[in-house]
């Protein structure tokens, strides 16, 4: 199963590009599920669904073409299904607080409930080989960068938080809940905590798997948005996924001529430049502005075929390894990028703002770095094979 994760700034067209790649698919013949993982759910609106009469509806994958289903995930149905014990406890927490049953049931949806409950289905999915692809379309870039690094922060706390939590209570829970102005969380809590992790459990692996997983990242050819398209690429490098192509959606038209547009016009192609630049060697694919919203099957369908043209396959395989790492050994920190063909003596490594800027010859990579190294200086550099490393120094 292929995993096709869509993610950048609020607004760049995410959900619109997430089903029209699932259209695409769809009429490829490929079994597809495109769901949302956007609390904010858009998805069957973008298929022109009729609203209310979709929303609120089960949450289960929904048929909408030969080939071509929708999911919005429904929280209050997967906190029925999944989270009972958890959000019981909570809830009961926060009404000893004061708060009514409603406003109490509401707060126990706390960040990170959504993704998770997306991230059991696409582990269940996988499992169960019900699709040949999953279409993920994530909610603004923050929030799907939650989601990726879920498996990693629960793993943690799982090894280090959660044994010595539980075996800790166990031993102190008949005199804490004397002292404690709350309930300390019953045996249920945690046995549903332990459970819900089996559920997502190797989900991690299979996102960092390049041949699995790919993220797309949309962007739209403006300074602004082109930022966070960066940040959202450093991230997702430091987590360890492929990103293996950009989509620079509403572009303007050649057809539009008015005067009024030229300095837009100027401005885009100005920024386009720069995406393709910074993102070399990762494919930039290019959306025009349609006249209109694009809603509904068929128009889905118009965007997608100016995406991949009448056969493009959205889901093949193009690109599988990272980009470059970022590694920490000690004090020591290392920037790692895969550089195929590329002679040390050639190279020139500079650092510009939070950049780090390596020149071969005419060409030139720059890596955004993260918080961590942004302020660091780079002090040597070797190749490992075909791996330039580059090592990092706080000045
Ligand atoms: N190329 C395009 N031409 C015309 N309209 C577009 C284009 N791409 C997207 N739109 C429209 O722009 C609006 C926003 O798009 P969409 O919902 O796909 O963005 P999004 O990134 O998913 O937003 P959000 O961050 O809110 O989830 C929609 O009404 C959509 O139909
Ligand atoms: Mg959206």
């Amino acid at each position: 199963m292929r995993i096709l994760l869509y993610s950048g700034k609020g607004g760049v067209g995410k959900t619109s590009v997430a089903a029209a790649t699932g259209v695409q698919l769809a009429r490829l013949g490929q079994k597809t599920l495109v769901m949302s993982v956007d609390p904010a759910h858009s998805l069957a609106d973008s298929f022109d669904l009729g609203g209310n009469l979709f929303h609120g509806a089960t949450g289960e994958p929904h048929e909408v073409a030969p080939n071509l289903w929708i999911q919005e995930v429904n929280i209050q149905k997967e906190i029925k299904r999944h989270w009972n014990a958890i959000s019981g406890y909570i809830t009961s927490i926060l009404r000893t607080s004061g708060l009514g049953d409603v406003e109490a049931e509401e707060m126990a949806i706390f960040p990170g409930m959504e993704e998770l409950s997306a991230l059991m289905y696409v582990n269940q999915y996988r499992r169960s080989n019900q699709f040949d692809v999953v279409i993920l379309d994530c909610a603004p870039t923050a929030e799907s960068l939650r989601f990726v690094s879920l498996p990693t922060t629960l793993d943690w706390y799982m090894k280090h938080i959660f044994s010595m939590e539980r075996r800790l209570l166990k031993a102190i829970r008949p005199i804490a809940n004397r002292v404690s102005p709350v309930e300390m969380p019953p045996e249920s809590y945690f046995d549903n905590v332990q459970d819900l992790f089996g559920k997502i459990q190797g989900i991690d692996v299979v996102l960092e798997d390049g041949h699995t997983t790919s993220v797309r990242l949309v962007t739209n050819a403006e300074k602004m948005v082109l930022r966070e398209t960066q940040r959202a690429f450093v991230y997702f490098s430091l987590h360890g996924l492929t990103v293996d192509q950009v989509v620079v959606n509403r572009l303007l038209p050649v057809e539009v001529e008015d005067e009024f547009f030229q300095t837009w016009r100027a401005q885009q192609a100005k920024v386009l430049a720069e995406i393709e630049g910074y993102f070399s060697p990762i494919p930039v694919s290019r959306v025009p502005l349609f006249r209109r919203e694009v809603l509904g099957i068929e128009r889905l369908g118009e965007l997608a075929s100016a995406l991949y043209g009448e056969t493009g396959n959205p889901a093949a395989v193009t690109l599988t390894e990272r980009p470059y790492s970022f590694t920490r050994e000690g004090d020591a920190y290392q920037v790692r990028l895969t550089m195929p063909f590329a002679d040390k003596r050639e190279i020139g490594l500079f650092k510009k703002n939070d950049e780090l800027v390596i020149e071969i010859g005419t060409l030139r990579r720059h890596i955004g770095l993260p918080t961590s190294m942004s302020a660091m200086m780079p002090s040597g550099a070797k190749m490992e094979g075909n791996i330039l490393v580059v090592d990092m120094r706080s000045v």
